[in-house]
């Protein structure tokens, strides 16, 4: 029997998405919402076994071969900025990639001197050479809106998705830089080897996304 395909998948929101849109397509990986701390699981049925890793993590477990196939939003592909191939967009995980600054600010004209904050800073200096802008990007970790709220920079570039963090930190949105979704991604030397089962599974998941 041939060796398992790894797949890795977001933890967080997204994983939920993915159980289901799998299910759908009769890839059963309910199993992996067994309750513990398990980070890896063997799915013989599925032909697969699934690593939970942190979403940022996915293209680099796929572009070094540690997984042959993951789920990953645009945000973190953008960000991480290697070639994978990108077969299919499964429609899920759907947000925002956006500039917001606190409400007051919105108008006063600094934005050529801000401090940005952010997980992204790849995509946000990307944007600000598009715009001739020179800024400074700090790099955090998480909780960005927390940034313009304690004096540690101007404005955030980070995702949203229903706007409920924006909104209790009394941020407003200034500027959409672009939509995500999540999409399969694929190791090209595991498409060249396991192409068969790869292309099977993205048949499967295309039919029903
Ligand atoms: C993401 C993102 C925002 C929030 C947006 O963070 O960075 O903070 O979700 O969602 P909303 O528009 O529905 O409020 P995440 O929950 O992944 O946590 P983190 O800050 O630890 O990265």
């Amino acid at each position: 029997m041939s060796e398992p395909l790894v797949l890795a998948l977001p933890k967080g929101r997204v994983l939920d998405e993915s159980i289901a849109l799998f299910g759908q397509a009769g890839i059963d990986l309910s199993a992996i919402k067994d309750g513990s701390r398990r980070l890896s699981f063997d799915l013989p049925k599925a032909g697969l076994r699934v690593l939970v890793v942190r979403d940022a993590d996915v293209p680099t477990y796929v572009d070094w071969g540690a997984a042959a196939l993951g789920v990953a939003g645009r945000d973190v592909l953008d960000e991480h900025g290697r070639d994978l191939y990108e077969p299919l967009d499964l429609g899920i995980g759907r947000c925002r990639m956006v500039v917001a600054a606190p409400k007051a600010q919105r108008s006063n004209g600094r934005s050529e001197q801000a401090r940005y904050g952010t997980k992204f800073p790849r995509i946000t200096e990307r944007w600000l050479a598009e715009r001739g802008l020179i800024a400074d990007v700090i790099k955090l970790s998480g909780s960005v809106e927390l940034g313009p709220i304690v004096g540690l920079c101007d404005r955030i570039v980070d995702i949203v998705s229903t706007g409920e963090t924006l909104r209790q930190q009394g941020l407003v949105e200034i500027e959409t830089i672009f939509e995500v979704s999540a999409k399969l991604v694929v190791n090209r030397a595991a498409m060249k080897l396991r192409g068969a089962e790869i292309r099977d599974l993205v048949n499967r998941l295309g039919a029903v996304k």
